[in-house]
């Protein structure tokens, strides 16, 4: 790791253990983009910016300066000086005109990396993560600007992470009509562009497309990042694919509206570009204030996805999530939404627990519908008070009940939102996000808080805290169940409206802060109508994020390879529910169920009195399953082995353990083919002079037998695994699954 200025050259070199990424300085003035990939290590790269080459250059040419500015690689893309290619940063000054130049002043290296205030963000660990900074300081005298590219890497990741700060040094308001983080000119006129896409209960699942002329974009501007699009883009080169070519990806460390765009411009260069969505936004910068945009990680893999997914998963692991739980096994949890919905009470929720305790799961959750009147979602959001009606002498004596059996507890909580029927509501009416005189628009019967008054979120905060303080409470469900509209706010003055969606976001933050401040110890999951607040700022307060409201074993599949693709196992909530699935209607086998639910944080979202003898004995084998393999599934990198979203037959995945004497493998047949043999399948990662001992993993009795022969107990070469493939034999039905662990003999010599 290191950054280093190339005195003699002007340049500024980013190494990132085997990635560089330079930066120059164009005619002088221009933070431009020199390279950003493998090593090259060589310091007379400036010329990849081609200001040799350019009749253009300004300092020669000034009665061409436009079409230089519409082809230099910049570093941050400002609007309306002749770059007509998008922008990062469009100001309004205030006399009305919009307009920005910044030019190179200064830089600073930093050992660490500097806390963004309010908002999340990789940091460095005391235990060997350390990290450097590059600062490169620009202005805009005119406007009287100063704009701070900000670029940190860490000594065990690959990872370029950048921010940006602004300040008005002058003595004039300015308004920030558009601060994106991030801009990346490349060369490249061929390849794909590959974002995560879909809907509620569809989240994230692999969207691949041609990079054509123009501009395509993901974004949100619905509060939230979303089920439909993710903060996340890569470009991938010519035949670029898991294992294989070039892939350059960002992702924002961000939970509300953002953008993430590539363009392919007139003479072949793409620009990437991502940060906060401009649509609803404008910050005013007075005098002597500071902006500070959010982060995004960059990272280039020249081994295909498979590489970038290791390299986000490492950071994430190592750098930004705070949790103590990071580490830490999980406890496995049922959780009675899909088993009860509004209709329980303390008996209910306590023969639940037995049969649960019985089997040996350590955690119940008690779901949405404890508090207030809230019997359907009709209303009482806000009204965080217990409904002794429905659980007689109160959360006191649920949680006793619930920890004499020797179950923790775990609660959810809504405490973004408010009912339109609610004692809040009726007190508080313009706590809601809405615009005065309208009546605004219901989402699941439900207004938004305004986030952005310190006195709504200090009521927020105080009524969660109360009810976790009133007893030993070990977990915490955080929904968001709306995307945000009739963008408002009764107290941001008529100025500052355009800031709400941004400030919002920072009280969201502030009371995450705040909640794992005061409860170290609490284990929270974070979650947003299943999946749509998914990212990166949200795994920074919480472990592990619930993945989809669509529980069903075959939908994952998709679900959790897109998840998995940035996100490590160890933070994608992943549950086994009842069938039919309340989803889709699908019927799968209990063990698949389970074999999918492994690639998660695992737990359970059905009523347990509700299965059969069989079913409950499957339930004892998972979890003793989960107990022998969590530390693997956490720990582990994870490989893509084949995508059923490519070959529609069938999907696998495995994770192996950091020094490779351990792996497991998961298979699943989405679909039986008749008049057909065994499939080979190669495995990956292994060691390829181990020998390793398989063994299959049965939770399903009924099925060990043959399948065990065929597996349990035989040794191969790592090689021979990987290169040669095992056969996993045909199996008979739809939906059906085997997991094999594979532990390699002791005298294993070691591979790099
Ligand atoms: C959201 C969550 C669900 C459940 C319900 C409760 O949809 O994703 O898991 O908690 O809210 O209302």
């Amino acid at each position: 790791m290191g950054i280093e200025y190339l005195e003699g050259e002007g340049l500024f070199r980013l190494t990132a253990q085997d990635t560089e990424y330079v930066i120059g300085i164009g005619d002088g003035k221009y933070v431009g983009h020199v390279y950003y990939g493998k090593k090259i290590e060589d310091n007379r790269c400036g010329y990849l910016m081609r200001t040799e080459e350019a009749p253009f250059v300004p300092s020669k040419n000034l009665r061409e300066k436009c079409s230089f500015a519409d082809a230099f690689p910049t570093e941050y893309s400002t609007w309306g000086m002749g770059d007509y290619r998008d922008s990062c940063l469009n100001v309004r000054s205030s006399d009305g005109c919009r307009g920005c130049e910044l030019h190179y002043k200064r830089y600073r290296i930093l050992e660490g990396k500097p806390e963004l205030p309010g908002m999340p963000a990789t940091f460095c660990r005391d235990d060997g993560g350390q990290g450097m900074t590059l600062e490169l300081e620009c202005r805009d005298e005119v406007l009287g600007l100063k704009v701070i590219l900000r670029y940190s890497v860490f000594e065990d990741s690959a990872a370029v992470i950048r921010s940006v700060e602004l300040t008005n040094e002058g003595d004039k308001p300015l308004y920030l009509e558009r601060v994106l983080t991030a801009c990346m000119d490349m060369d490249m006129e061929e390849g794909d562009l590959l974002t995560l896409g879909g809907s509620w209960a569809r989240e994230r699942h692999m969207v691949r497309r041609p990079l054509a002329f123009g501009k395509q974009m993901v974004s949100s501007f619905r509060g939230e990042s979303g089920h439909q699009d993710h903060p996340f883009l890569a470009v991938m080169g010519p035949n670029a694919g898991q294992d294989q070519g070039e892939v350059y990806a960002m992702h924002f460390v961000y939970s509300g509206n953002f953008m993430a765009e590539a363009e392919m411009s007139q003479f072949g260069s793409v620009r990437l570009l991502m940060g906060i969505h401009p649509e609803g936004f404008e910050w005013v910068l007075n005098p002597g204030d500071t902006f500070v945009t959010p982060e995004v990680v960059c990272v280039y893999s020249d081994q295909g996805l498979g590489k970038m997914t290791h390299i986000f998963h490492d950071l994430y692991r190592g750098h930004l999530i705070r949790s103590p739980y990071l580490h830490r096994k999980r406890p496995i949890l049922i959780n009675n939404w899909e088993a009860t919905y509004f209709d329980f009470n303390t008996e209910k929720l306590l023969e639940i627990a037995k049969e649960a305790k019985k089997r040996g799961i350590e955690m119940l959750v008690m779901d949405d519908g404890w508090f207030g009147d809230r019997n359907t979602d009709e209303g009482s959001l806000g009204d965080w008070q217990v409904n002794e009606k429905k659980l007689p002498g109160g959360l006191t004596y649920l949680v006793e009940q619930i920890r004499a059996l020797g179950m923790e507890f775990g609660i959810w909580f809504e405490p973004e939102m408010v009912s339109p029927d609610s004692n809040l509501y009726r007190t508080h009416p313009d706590w809601a996000v809405c615009i005065p005189e309208r009546e605004p628009v219901q989402s699941r019967a439900q207004y938004v808080l305004d986030l952005s008054r310190p006195e709504v979120v200090d009521y927020v905060y105080e009524s969660v805290a109360r009810i976790l303080r009133s007893g030993p409470i070990s977990y915490v469900k955080w929904d968001m169940n709306r995307q945000m509209s009739d963008i408002g706010s009764a107290c941001l003055g008529k100025e500052h409206q355009g800031e709400l969606f941004h400030r919002y976001i920072l009280g969201v933050y502030e009371l995450q802060k705040r909640l794992t401040r005061e409860f170290p110890e609490l284990l929270l999951e974070n979650c947003a109508s299943g999946g749509a607040r998914f990212d990166p700022g949200m795994l920074y307060y919480s472990p592990q994020i619930w993945c989809s409201d669509d529980t069903d074993a075959i939908e994952r599949l998709a679900i959790q390879e897109g998840t998995s693709l940035l996100y490590p196992l160890c933070t994608i909530g992943a549950h086994v529910s009842a069938c039919p699935n309340h989803i889709v209607g699908r019927v799968t086998p209990f063990e698949t169920r389970g074999h999918v639910a492994m690639a998660g944080t695992f737990g359970y979202e059905l009523d347990i009195t509700k299965l059969s003898q069989a079913e409950k004995e499957m339930v004892e084998e998972q979890v003793k399953m989960v107990h022998r393999f969590q530390p693997l599934v956490q720990e582990g990198d994870y490989y893509r082995v084949a995508s059923w979203q490519e070959n529609h037959k069938y999907d696998s995945w495995q994770v192996v353990s950091k020094d490779k004497t351990e792996a497991l493998l998961t298979y699943v047949q989405v679909l039986a083919q008749p008049n057909w043999h065994s499939r080979k399948i190669l495995l990956k990662g292994l060691n390829p002079n181990a020998e390793y001992q398989l063994e299959l993993i049965v939770q399903d009795k009924t099925k060990s037998g043959e399948m065990e022969q065929k597996f349990t107990g035989k040794v191969y070469k790592g090689s021979l695994l990987m290169y040669g493939g095992i056969l996993i034999p045909r199996m008979q039905g739809d939906f059906t699954s085997i997991m094999i662990y594979l532990k390699a003999k002791a005298s294993a010599p070691k591979t790099n």
